[in-house]
């Protein structure tokens, strides 16, 4: 059995023919219609979700099958005690696969471990969010043509964005990618990441505070939300929040060919006038996220029918 919890669940090769898919039904969409007819996706969502609950529920309709599920904690047994692991065992008799978000780093993996049918993290507290990363490299790939040889910027909440956190964890396996890293101080990268991943593979990164010094030599500026929910107090949010806010100004001192992304949703950290900018691309990564949904879901259902196949 086949399950997503982290990038790294797929080697590069897997992932390149994962996003060919996407490409692929991105050009014939048609062709895939009824590729999951019969099948049910069940999206199981603890946590807030509009992009990924609703790409993921898009994702199995375009592909000829059904979903079901729930969109909060209290519409769900949660609220009377159940256990994840009870509750994705009897999810297992009524769907064909399921996506888990839940506010608990681990939730999906605990889920995993219980289940009979293939299960995607579809974000776990501040920890990953690896379908949103397959949405940023199908993004990054098709608008920039490559994935290695890039300078990334990340911006913002890089200690609880679990966007970042998959992003880099996919992107280092590229060759010659170099990050800077914008944050101010008590948001930086935690260290599980900045020397667990990058210093322990040797991969270049800066850290600065000031995204006017850095946006001048990026070539993908990924910006994020600062994670109201992880806040321990609201003080520091409403401190925090409007730290960095991308203006039409800003985009002056960006290269002309720079990507801006962000995983939304968007609170101030870009200003609305920059939509109009070629370079913003952030409603279209929402777009690649379906496609690379329905990729995965063909992915994992197939990898699920020869293991019960071989059984
Ligand atoms: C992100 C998330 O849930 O981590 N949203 C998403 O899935 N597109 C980013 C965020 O909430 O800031």
């Amino acid at each position: 059995m086949r399950h997503l919890m982290s990038p790294l669940d797929f080697s590069v090769e897997e992932l390149d023919r994962l996003l060919d898919l996407a490409g692929d039904i991105e050009r014939n969409q048609k062709k895939y219609a009824r590729a999951c007819e019969g099948k049910k996706l069940a999206a199981c969502f603890y946590e807030p979700s509009t992009r990924t609950r609703l790409s993921f529920e898009a994702a199995m309709l375009n592909l000829g099958g059904s979903v079901l599920g729930f969109s909060s904690a209290d519409s769900s047994s949660a609220s009377k005690g159940e256990s994840i692991s009870d509750t994705i065992r009897v999810i297992s008799c009524y769907a064909d696969i399921c996506a888990i978000r839940h506010p608990k780093e681990g939730a999906a993996l605990v889920a995993a471990q219980k289940s009979a049918i293939p299960v995607i993290n579809a974000g776990d507290g501040g920890h990953q969010h690896p379908t949103q990363t397959l949405t940023d490299l199908l993004t990054i790939r098709s608008l920039k043509g490559r994935l290695g040889g890039l300078t990334i910027g990340l911006c913002g909440d890089l200690k609880f964005g679990r966007t970042v956190h998959s992003l880099i964890n996919a992107l280092i396996r590229y060759e010659n990618v170099r990050f800077v890293l914008i944050s101010p101080e008590e948001l930086r990268l935690p260290d599980y990441i900045r020397e667990d991943v990058l210093v322990a593979n040797g991969v270049p990164f800066e850290e600065m505070e000031r995204l006017e010094d850095a946006i001048g030599e990026l070539d993908v500026l990924y910006m994020t939300r600062v994670q109201r929910e992880r806040f321990f107090n609201e003080e520091d949010y409403i401190r925090l929040k409007d730290y960095y806010i991308l203006t039409r100004e800003k985009m002056l001192l960006a290269p002309s060919d720079m990507l801006v992304l962000h995983p939304l949703p968007r609170v101030n950290e870009i200003s609305v006038e920059v939509d109009d900018d070629p370079r913003a691309s952030y409603f279209k990564q929402a777009q690649y996220g379906v496609y690379v949904r329905m990729a995965l879901i063909l992915t994992l259902l197939d990898a699920a029918k020869e293991d019960s196949d071989n059984a």
